[in-house]
């Protein structure tokens, strides 16, 4: 690389802005010289890359949970204010060779797992090839997908058949009422959803149920025998604030600590540390009693949550965000313009060694993009 041209602050990102650096064209027209970088700098230069990929802090980073679409057909209460408008122009949202490509490369770097995940992802047109061509991809060793599950039921079989491995639904309550109160869809089609994943035979089938007080608490134990009684792992997580620091409040929020107590109260939780249940972050326990297997996502309350974090991700308009909770993203777009991979290439590894030691949600993280647009 020659002279490196000065950076400039992509306030649309927040981030550096290094197509300039790397003497390229800016889509984003970002122009004027912004705010010191506070961490940034070439990553050609600062950042060699070794395989498999580490971060600044040691951890391996193998896993990229793909966000393939903005749009969703539910309103979770927890993941949007209703009043958002901050859509995409369908324009924006990255196209299957486009996908294909950023795997490629992130398969080069190492990374082996991936998720696609959204907004609801089974809203894309396209996603059965999309899935179909990442599974071809060498490197490409698990394939999972998080849905809602309104739109599982059809496309269980052929999602199944194009190689995808794993698939998490949202379950927040089993109460119909309840359900469509924190969702605004109805709880029908998901629970077909579920019972379709089960029959086309996927590794795993996990459920997922952000906890709520005063919402969803006493969905726990139905949601814990419903579990049980169909096999399949439940995974209770902290609310997190993603679109509003409220839920941060005591009206809203309730820890999986406190949760793990009131099921003590009633069985036995038996830690199964060897569970291989996925790349997520969940500690899961067996309960003697009603033999459910529940896996707990503690992001706001466990101190060392981060500590073994080994994902990154993309979000539906081709940003790399290498935290969830940390407003941090790289653009990859004017990268994907180019004909070869180098620059997309350094983007990730910029993207890995600037990768923060833990969220920001107990702290300063102001509520920004909705989960939908970031990518669950
Ligand atoms: N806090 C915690 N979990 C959330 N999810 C979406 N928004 C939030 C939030 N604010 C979860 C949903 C979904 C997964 C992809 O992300 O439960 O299952
Ligand atoms: Fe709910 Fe997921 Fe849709 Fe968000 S993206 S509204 S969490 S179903």
């Amino acid at each position: 690389m020659g002279q490196a041209k000065p950076l400039h602050w992509d306030r649309s990102i927040n981030a550096a802005c290094f197509v300039h650096e790397l003497g390229l064209r800016c889509a984003r027209d970002c122009g004027q010289a912004g705010p010191k970088p506070r961490r940034t700098r070439c990553a050609i230069r600062l950042v060699p890359g070794p395989v498999p990929v580490m971060d600044a802090f040691g951890r391996k980073i193998d896993y990229l949970r793909i966000s393939v679409t903005d749009r969703c057909n539910e309103r979770c209460l927890y993941c949007r204010p209703r009043q958002y408008a901050g859509w995409n122009a369908s324009g924006e949202r990255l196209s299957n060779s486009d996908l294909l490509r950023i795997v490629r490369v992130a398969t080069s770097l190492g990374f082996r797992k991936f998720r696609i995940t959204g907004g609801e992802p089974l809203l894309r047109p396209d996603l059965v090839e999309l899935i179909e061509q990442m599974a071809q991809i060498p490197g490409v060793e698990c394939i999972g997908l998080s849905t809602n599950g309104v739109k599982l039921a059809p496309l269980a079989a052929d999602l199944r058949k194009a190689g995808l491995r794993t698939v998490n639904i949202s379950l927040d309550a089993l109460d119909p009422a309840l359900y469509r109160r924190i969702t605004g869809g109805p709880l029908e089609p998901v629970l077909a959803g579920i019972q379709a994943a089960i029959e086309a035979g996927f590794e795993r089938v996990k459920l997922n149920t952000v906890l709520m007080r005063h919402v969803n608490e006493q969905e726990i134990w139905p949601l814990i025998h419903f579990s049980a009684a169909h096999q399949l792992p439940l995974r209770l997580i902290e609310l997190m604030p993603l679109t509003s620091r409220d839920v941060l409040t005591p009206e809203n929020f309730l820890s999986v600590g406190e949760v793990m107590e009131r099921i003590q109260q009633q069985d036995q939780l038996i830690p199964e540390p060897d569970a291989r249940l996925g790349h997520g972050p969940a500690r899961y326990y067996r309960l003697a009693r009603s033999g459910a297997l529940v896996g707990f996502i503690g992001a706001m309350t466990q101190q060392h949550f981060c500590d073994s974090c080994n994902k990154m991700r993309l979000t539906a308009d081709g940003r790399l965000r290498p935290c969830l909770g940390h407003h941090d993203e790289i653009s990859l777009v004017e990268a994907l313009r180019q004909p070869d991979d180098e620059l997309l290439c350094s983007l990730f590894r910029h993207a890995l060694a600037t990768k923060p030691r833990e969220h920001e949600f107990r702290t300063c993280y102001q509520p920004g993009r909705p989960m939908t647009a970031i990518g669950g």
